[in-house]
């Protein structure tokens, strides 16, 4: 279900700064190539994801959810000098993709591209973190956060997407993947440690600040 009229996210879209070349391209060649290509960002939540990361400057990201590189590559347009972004995705199959995207980015620097269960992966991740993206697997949202928290600085932000998961939040009987979405929605709202806004662009992306260690 999209959430606003095709006419109308086509007129934000043509109101938006463009997508590269080169993120268009991956674009394009994740939607003729992919399954679910749909789990790609797309130019105006990738400029949303740029434009957030530009305003903090991070010097660590933390990415749950590669995918073929596309919200990474956003990401990363806003790091500080010196900065480092770690990605991680369990699907192997996409690896080849990833890898060109980011080195086409000039990127392979600055990505750490890390293949594997991030249920595993981020509690051993010895960094601390001023942007988290989480995108990956629903029933585990609640969990990543649970995780990421003690990593995130002061003042830090975790974006999490599919917060509204095509309005599936409203079911009076929701499946696994809603209640994962809608008990993260709680746990957050719920959390004294932040503050949050639910942002309504796309399929819904909460925004949330850490306002005390
Ligand atoms: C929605 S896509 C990410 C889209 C990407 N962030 C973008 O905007 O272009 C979700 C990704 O999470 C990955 N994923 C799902 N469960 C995972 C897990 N437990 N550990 C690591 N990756 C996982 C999937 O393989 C998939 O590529």
């Amino acid at each position: 279900m999209d959430l606003i009229k095709p006419e109308l996210q086509g007129y934000a879209e043509q109101h938006t700064s463009p997508e590269s070349d080169l993120l268009a391209s991956i674009n394009r060649e994740t939607q003729a190539n992919v399954m679910m290509p749909r789990m790609l960002s797309g130019h105006l939540q990738g400029r949303v994801l740029a434009m957030i990361s530009k305003m903090i400057r991070p010097k660590a990201i933390l990415e749950i959810g590669t995918f073929t590189g596309y919200s990474a590559i956003c990401l990363a347009e806003g790091l500080a000098a010196g900065g480092k972004l770690i990605t991680i995705d369990k699907n192997e199959e996409l690896e080849g993709m990833v890898r060109r995207n980011f080195a086409s980015a000039n990127l392979t620097e600055l990505i750490d591209y890390r293949l594997g269960n991030a249920v595993d992966i981020v509690p051993a991740l010895n960094t601390r973190f001023d942007l988290v993206f989480i995108d990956a697997d629903k029933e585990n949202y609640s969990n990543y956060y649970d995780m990421v928290m003690d990593k995130l600085n002061l003042n830090g932000l975790v974006l999490a997407d599919n917060v509204l998961w095509s309005g599936k939040v409203l079911d009076v009987n929701p499946d696994k993947d809603t209640e994962g979405i809608k008990a993260f929605n709680r746990k957050v709202q719920e959390d004294g440690r932040v503050e949050n806004v639910l942002l309504p662009i796309r399929d819904g992306i909460m925004l949330i600040r850490k306002l005390s260690l």
